[in-house]
């Protein structure tokens, strides 16, 4: 069967981890995606190196030299649409998208997220679950709606809080998560096997390959 791989861009502003696990996933060729660019709010974004190491195409929209919101997304559209990006994996993109941006890629733009929403929505979501007491915690892929951490479940991954865990090691175990349901989840999209009905996303044909969540509860 011939295919067309998705031009796929990722957003970042940080360390970049899950892009590197997306980049990583699409050197196989038979991977549904392909990462053709990486696009950084920040210009000291330490993903930005391995995405240019790795031959990937780079790009800044540093947020910090446009007077609005809108005005940076709107640059960010047009380097989008230079690069023929069909799809977009928002992976540590620390800004809050508008609803324009957000109508500009219906069912195409994606969010990882590193907790079982809609619990722990926003950030420091693995000191608010330790302090909660919660006994299983884990992360979600989703498509990206106008409200923050919020829109239709892809993928989730839990984990089993321990009682020797620190913030951090809960973030390691869930990021581990992260980065195996990241590349499935795009992989599904990016294959045309996603269907929204309301808040519930169908993945079609799940009799040969279910939806990638993962519940692997060990410590
Ligand atoms: C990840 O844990 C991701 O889930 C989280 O930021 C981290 C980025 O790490 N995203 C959010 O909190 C979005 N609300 P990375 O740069 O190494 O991928």
């Amino acid at each position: 069967m011939t295919f067309r791989r998705k031009r796929t861009a990722i957003l970042i502003s940080g360390r970049g981890s899950n892009m590197r696990a997306l980049v990583e996933r699409a050197r196989d060729p038979s991977y549904p995606a392909e990462i053709a660019l990486v696009l950084s709010s920040r210009p000291d974004a330490a993903g930005l190196a391995f995405a240019k190491e790795n031959g990937v195409a780079c790009a800044v929209v540093d947020h910090k030299i446009y007077a609005g919101r809108e005005e940076f997304e709107r640059s960010m559209q047009v380097l989008l649409e230079l690069h023929r990006i069909e799809l977009i994996c928002l992976a540590g993109f620390m800004r809050i998208l508008t609803p324009w941006f957000i109508g500009q890629w219906p069912e195409r733009l994606l969010n990882i997220h590193p907790a079982l929403l809609p619990a722990y929505r926003g950030l420091n979501t693995h000191e608010r679950a330790l302090a909660d007491g919660v006994k299983i915690h884990g992360c979600t892929v989703h498509f990206v709606e106008p409200a923050m951490d919020e829109g239709p479940i892809i993928a989730q991954a839990a984990v089993a809080v321990l009682d020797s865990d620190t913030p951090d090691s809960l973030a390691a175990r869930v990021l581990a998560e992260e980065h195996a349901i990241y590349p499935a989840a795009l992989a599904r999209l990016a294959e045309g096997r996603l269907r929204v009905q309301g808040n519930r996303v169908f993945t079609s044909n799940p009799a040969t390959e279910p939806v990638p969540s993962r519940v692997p509860l060990k410590g």
